[in-house]
This record gives structure tokens, sequence and C-alpha cells, in this order.
């Protein structure tokens, strides 16, 4: 299976995608509307072919997403992952990758939604946090939930240190979701999630 991921920034979770070496899984490419993302640097040093498409250069959000959708399909994907990808996307794009596009949120949806999960989950006193693998919709960081993991909220957490506990589990569900994906086990019915055993 064809995999496009698109990112902005550090791309550990597109690392953790490509070491885990999911059979039949094949990187096409990795896509980032920031030149500079760190991601890139890691996708290449994998040999994983890569672009970078400026969202400045284009004169509306419609504008860009048609050409980000029109780069992605040059790749035929089985599956668009959303890796860190920081842009907000238009109905049109999402529609045409709906049931094959996956994104991972750094928080237990549908709570805390939007940036600064951690700093709010803290301020907020709760005492799990988490994170969230779910198909993307319309909605942003929400959508069917595929998988979550949980983490505890210790006393002396601060953001960074909640953080880190919460991107160690990130590395263990992205690849296990795009694991059941290329599986054939994974899929979105009616708006539902479905995960099929394994044969
Ligand atoms: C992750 O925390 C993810 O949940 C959020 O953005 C962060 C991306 O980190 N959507 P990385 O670029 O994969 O290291």
């Amino acid at each position: 299976k064809n995999i496009v991921i698109l990112l902005s920034g550090r791309g550990s979770n597109m690392e953790a995608i490509a070491r885990a070496g999911i059979p039949g899984a094949r990187i096409a490419a990795v896509i980032s509307n920031r030149p500079d993302a760190k991601g890139l640097e890691i996708a290449r040093s994998f040999g994983i072919e890569t672009l970078a498409l400026d969202h400045k250069a284009h004169a509306s959000r419609e504008a860009f997403d048609a050409a980000l959708a029109a780069e992605i399909e040059r790749f035929e994907p089985d599956l668009v992952v959303l890796a860190g990808y920081m842009r907000i996307l238009t109905d049109a794009f999402v529609r045409r990758f709906e049931g094959r596009m996956l994104n991972i949120h750094p928080s237990l949806l549908p709570s805390f939604t939007g940036l600064h999960t951690h700093r709010r989950a803290i301020e907020a006193g709760v005492k799990v946090a988490g994170t969230t693998v779910h198909f993307v919709t319309p909605e942003l960081d929400d959508g069917p939930i595929v998988i979550q993991a949980v983490v505890p909220v210790l006393p002396e957490d601060n953001e960074d240190s909640l953080a880190a506990r919460v991107l160690a589990q990130e590395h263990q569900i992205y690849p296990q979701a795009v694991r059941w994906f290329v599986e054939g086990r994974l899929s979105l019915e009616n708006g539902r999630v479905r995960v099929r055993d394994a044969q």
C-alpha cells in the first residue's frame, strides 16, 4: 500500500511509522508545507522522496489545497497520514481523501481539540491525558476514533514532561493504526470505524 505523509515540523511520528517497517507499506512521499521542516531531512535520510509546497506561494487556502491534492495524487496513495501537519484543510480536500486519511492529535478526544493540549490538560487538573488517532473529517481534530493511548498526569508534571510522555505513546499507536490499515483491517463504514480481527 502506498502512503503519503504530510507534516510541518519535527517529524517524529513520521519517523516512528518509517521505522516500524510495516510489511506491505511503502512510504511513497513525505510532503511538508514548510520547506525547513526537520521531518523532511529525516525522511530523506530514510531514502523517502520529499516535497515542500509553500502555502505562502498560493493565493488562497482552496488554491493551496488543490495544488497539494494534485501532488499527493501523483503518488497514488492508498492512505494519507497527517503527522504534525499544522494547517487546517479545506472541506474539498478532506472529502477527496475521506476514509483514507488519518490524523494524530495529542489529547484524548473529544477533550482538548485545538492547540496547547498539554498545558490545557494540566490547567484543567485532569488525572489522565493521552493521544488519539482518528479518521479526518471536516471538523478540526475531530472524526471517528481509531485508537487511543492513555498516560497519567503526575502532580509534578509540566507541559514538557507531559508532552514527552504522550509523544512516546503516539510513536506506538500511530504505526499500529497504519499497520491495521495496510493489512486491510481498518476502515470507515457509514461514519464509523471498523477494525477487523487478524486472520
Ligand atoms: C504530535 O504531538 C501530534 O499529535 C500533533 O503534532 C505533533 C507532531 O509531532 N498533531 P512530530 O512532528 O510527529 O514529531
